[in-house]
């Protein structure tokens, strides 16, 4: 492989780069190749993705229709498609699909391998994959690459590039984007770390480039876990600080002046989102084939996954100081969404607290400006289609207590506080006042 060629190729930006999986990760990075002035190809197993695309319609909130249409849908430079034979027009592809778990809590690897396979049969020499999925160290190597060979007839490092790149998308965060987050980069060898070096910094303000796949892949999931432990740190303090009457929020803002050593990390009702509550256990499992137990990880996970009952004990005790039993109380859970001000409810704690409340008979209905209805889902596929309530009906007419679930900053919680008898606040976000309790 003429390895100075392709490296000159993308810095001209004639290389055409495609995007394999086109979710809140692909999308982000295709229009940052497109912005750049790279010719881009985006690819998916869903159709309407590339539709609305081609429609020049956003399908994620933070991100602008107008952004779409000009970059992507008016730029004769650009197509999406979900035709993998036009992987041959491409120069890089990078793989940006789910890595969730299975039913069991295992790496559940389908979507890479699935994608390895329909790339291979139309890989060309000379062409970069890299790998962005989250996942545990020796993923590239030891899963991708074989596939990538086995259906090409090509070799990695003589034929073709492989490296791993893992993202750092934090949706609907305005003070970093794709381009402003520094970026690590592993490569299969040399040649593949240049070229993913060569490609990544075209369009990255900064790269910090590692010496393999696997220590790329596990820098990933040591900030993940490294969320995860002192997300799960900061809830046990909240139950053991909430008991002794004595309120987190303001000990977190008193311990955040600490100019050094302090970092501050927030409770919640429990963990959400795609990375952190799923991340640690894709190194849980991979320890284990060495023989050792993650025993951090696997505590934070009991404590993460535990807060939702957490909330439950919380919201009993709220009702019993206004003579109710839970049994038949009208339950109004204000955000679907795991973190506030996105859409994004996949891995949702809201899910779990709405589970056990059904079990306990209580009546609920959720209210979330930024998830109008429940979408279809593997885990929560009877809730899918229930629609979020207007926010005007959510007054003591209708219900007997409001759980604060993910803190939207559009909506009034202290207005809300102030019309309902009782108010459970798993987020710190209402004026301390009698009726509101934090859990
Ligand atoms: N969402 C985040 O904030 C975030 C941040 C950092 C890392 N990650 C990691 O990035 C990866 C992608 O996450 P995401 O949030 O973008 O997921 P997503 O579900 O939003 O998007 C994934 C896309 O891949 C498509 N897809 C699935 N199988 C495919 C296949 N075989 N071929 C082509 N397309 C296919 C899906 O249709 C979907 O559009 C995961 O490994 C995740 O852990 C996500």
């Amino acid at each position: 492989m003429d390895t100075q060629k392709v490296v000159q190729s993308i810095q001209n930006k004639e290389a055409r780069i495609g995007i394999i999986g086109l979710g809140y990760v692909g999308l982000p990075l295709l229009l940052e190749f497109a912005k750049a002035g790279f010719p881009v190809a985006g690819f998916d197993v869903d159709s309407t993705k590339t539709e609305q695309i081609a429609f020049g319609k956003s399908y994620i909130r933070h991100i602008p229709s107008s952004a779409i249409k000009q970059h992507l849908t008016d730029n004769p430079a650009s197509f999406c498609t979900t035709d993998f034979s036009r992987i041959t027009e491409c120069q890089a592809l990078l793989i940006c699909v789910p890595t969730p778990l299975t039913a069991h809590r295992d790496p559940d690897l389908s979507y890479v391998l699935q994608t390895g396979e329909q790339i291979a049969p139309y890989l060309q020499a000379g062409q970069i994959v890299t790998l962005e999925s989250t996942t545990y160290p020796g993923t590239t190597e030891e899963e991708l690459l074989p596939v990538l060979e086995k259906g090409s007839n090509l070799k990695a490092g003589k034929d073709f590039y492989l490296a791993y790149s893992p993202e750092r998308e934090d949706p609907n965060n305005k003070d970093f984007s794709t381009a402003t987050i520094p970026k690590v980069v592993g490569g299969l060898d040399a040649d593949s770390l240049a070229v993913a070096t060569a490609l990544y910094s075209a369009v990255i303000c900064e790269l910090v480039p590692v010496s393999n796949c696997r220590t790329a892949e596990a820098a990933k999931l040591m900030e993940n876990i490294f969320r995860c432990v002192n997300i799960a740190l900061v809830n046990e303090l909240k139950i053991v600080f909430t008991a002794m009457k004595i309120d987190i929020w303001e000990v977190i803002r008193a311990a955040a002046t600490k100019p050094f050593g302090f970092m501050p990390f927030y409770p919640g009702p429990g963990l959400g989102g795609h990375c952190i509550p799923i991340d640690p256990f894709y190194l849980t499992w991979k320890a284990k084939e060495y023989g050792i137990a993650s025993r951090f990880i696997e505590l934070a996970g009991e404590v993460n996954t535990s807060m939702p009952s957490y909330v439950i004990q919380r919201t009993m005790l709220a009702l019993n100081q206004d003579g109710k039993p839970l049994r038949g109380s009208r339950i109004v859970l204000l955000g679907l969404a795991y973190k506030k001000n996105v859409d994004d409810d996949r891995e949702s704690p809201t899910y779990a607290i709405w589970e056990q409340l059904l079990e306990h008979g209580a009546l609920v209905s959720y209210h979330d400006p930024y998830c109008p209805v429940v979408r279809p889902s593997r885990e929560h596929g009877h809730f899918a289609g229930v629609a979020s309530i207007s926010i005007d009906q959510v007054n003591a007419e209708n219900f007997d207590v409001a759980i604060i679930t993910t803190g939207h900053d559009n909506i009034d919680h202290d207005a809300i506080a102030k019309r309902l008898p009782l108010v459970v606040d798993t987020r710190g976000v209402c004026t301390p006042a009698p009726n509101v309790h934090q859990a």
